[in-house]
């Protein structure tokens, strides 16, 4: 089956702008307070030996992966650039990586016991969130976790141009209550819903939904 172009153009910009990324965040924080207590609640019921797993999709250089581990989480990374991956592995070495799309997992259905989706499912257009939302279901098992992390509002943003680099890249901007929606409809419960104001050099507000699958 042909890719769809959306996602031939995210792998291609993530590729070509993954050195860049290193270089400009070497140790790029996790986000502030309020990023780092929704995934410290989602992480809770994972942590110790016999949690998990847990899964997150577009896990980029690795940051979230390697903070939720240093919570004890049993976490590995899905990313659909293969250079992100290499980056990621590089700079974690400890962790697991594998390339991957979130449109279609590489994983048996309930075999996870969260999911977590950290500023990715930005890079899928909206009206495609149906399809992505129900492989979250099916990879989840009954009760499995879900935390999905984006930034608020109706415009994407659209980037030809990164770092020197020639992209095509688009950031889409949600809207808390139609994502909230698209999870209720794919079976999802919500446990909590956090908007915060923006922060540093962000422009909109910022979306943390957490939410489990129905038993
Ligand atoms: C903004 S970065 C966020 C990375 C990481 N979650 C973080 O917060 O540091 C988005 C990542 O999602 C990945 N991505 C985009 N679409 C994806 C898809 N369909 N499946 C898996 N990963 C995807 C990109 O390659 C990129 O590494």
């Amino acid at each position: 089956m042909t890719e769809p172009t959306y996602l031939r153009d995210t792998r291609d910009g993530y590729d070509k702008i993954s050195a860049d990324y290193a270089e400009r965040f070497p140790t790029m924080r996790v986000d502030g307070p309020l990023g780092r207590a929704m995934l410290t609640a989602f992480a809770e019921p994972f942590q110790g030996a016999e949690g998990g797993p847990v899964v997150e999709v577009g896990s980029g250089a690795g940051r979230v992966t390697a903070f939720l581990h240093s919570l004890g989480v049993r976490v590995s990374g899905i990313d659909l650039s293969p250079a992100m991956v290499a980056l990621a592995r590089r700079s974690h070495p400890g962790l697991r990586f594998d390339e991957g799309s979130m449109t279609a997992l590489d994983l048996q259905d309930g075999s996870l016991a969260g999911l977590l989706a950290w500023y990715s499912l930005i890079h899928v257009p909206p009206e495609l969130h149906p399809g992505v939302l129900a492989e979250f279901h099916r990879v989840l098992a009954p009760g499995g976790r879900l935390l999905v992390a984006f930034q608020v509002g109706d415009e994407p943003l659209s980037f030809t141009e990164a770092w020197g680099h020639t992209v095509s890249l688009d950031f889409h901007r949600l809207s808390p209550d139609r994502v909230t929606d698209g999870l209720e409809k794919a079976g999802f419960v919500m446990e909590a819903r956090l908007v915060r104001e923006p922060s540093g050099d962000e422009k909109v507000p910022q979306a943390y939904l957490l939410a489990h699958r129905l038993v």
